[in-house]
């Protein structure tokens, strides 16, 4: 992983990726800041949240994702808590505590992501 400087608005970005490794509309599990992390890509969006279901601990990339514009979702496999890939809030439960939620961005090549601050 590599990590670039702070900018002006927040902590370090940390490159988890190539943008080739992430086909459009396939969750992948990365890890960022030693968390696993779910990326999924719709065109030039990426969304980055955690990867482990506040409710069990399942993992979310084996999950479906479904687009739903610009408010995509990801459904547990395990439970059927449904969380969106926005902000990380639980849509339906059982889960009842949010997803961390990371920024994520492409530069160049890199799919990056930091903590929302
Ligand atoms: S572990 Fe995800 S809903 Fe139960």
């Amino acid at each position: 992983m590599r990590t670039t400087g702070t900018d002006a608005i927040g902590p370090a970005w940390q490159t988890v990726s190539a943008v080739g490794d992430v086909s459009e509309g396939r969750a992948v599990k990365v890890v960022a800041f030693g968390e696993d992390v779910l990326l999924w890509r719709a065109h030039d969006a990426i969304f980055a949240v955690s990867n482990r279901c506040t409710h069990q601990g399942a993992p979310l990339a084996r999950g479906v994702v479904k687009p739903m514009g610009s408010l995509p979702s990801v459904t547990c496999f395990a439970h059927g808590s449904v969380f969106s890939l926005v902000d990380g809030r639980v849509l339906r439960g059982p889960a009842a505590k949010a997803l961390t939620a990371y920024d994520a961005r492409i530069e160049g090549d890199d799919i990056q992501v930091r903590p929302r601050s």
